[in-house]
């Protein structure tokens, strides 16, 4: 482990914030390229996700068009089938993205994911994407959470 794992590794065991780097799919992101997705807190992979807690989800990506609309559009992916998945805040000239965007500049999508306690206790396949005035992906991106208990 090298100094910047044991420093997280410490940050997590006494709760602080710690992001996990996720691994994700990209499902097609033609108007831009994802650098990376980070989802807080998550200290393994695939992300446990307490129910009645809310996570924040930080994406960072390239954009390769112009574009004055942001739009994010979520959804779970439960035994292959996807089902749309409310986020508060749909805007994403609303989070953290400066807009109108600009060809070849980097953006950081930050918002928030609250996991309802009426949610099922499973493992899901999260889609996000980002869509922009053609309605084409900005990004797109999926990644394994798991819906737990709350404690
Ligand atoms: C989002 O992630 C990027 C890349 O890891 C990082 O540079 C940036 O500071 C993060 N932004 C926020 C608001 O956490
Ligand atoms: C979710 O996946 C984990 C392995 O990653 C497995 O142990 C668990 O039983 C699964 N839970 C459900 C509800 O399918």
């Amino acid at each position: 482990m090298d100094g910047r794992s044991v420093v997280m590794v410490l940050f997590c065991l006494i709760g602080l914030t710690c992001a996990e780097k996720v691994k994700f799919v990209d499902c097609g992101s033609v108007s831009g390229k994802v650098i990376s997705v980070d989802i807080n807190p998550c200290n393994s992979l695939p992300c446990q996700l307490q129910k009645g807690k809310s996570y924040s989800v930080n994406v960072t990506f390239i954009s390769t068009v112009e574009s004055q609309t942001s739009t994010a559009v979520v959804h779970g992916i439960i035994a292959g089938v996807p089902v749309p998945f409310p986020v508060p805040i749909k805007d994403g000239c609303n989070s953290g993205i400066q807009c109108p965007i600009q060809k070849q500049y980097t953006y950081n999508y930050k918002t928030e994911l609250p996991v309802k306690l009426e949610y099922p206790e499973i493992n899901v396949t999260v889609k996000w994407e980002l869509k922009d005035d053609d309605k084409k992906d900005l990004f797109c991106i999926m990644f394994p959470v798991r819906i737990v208990k709350a404690v």
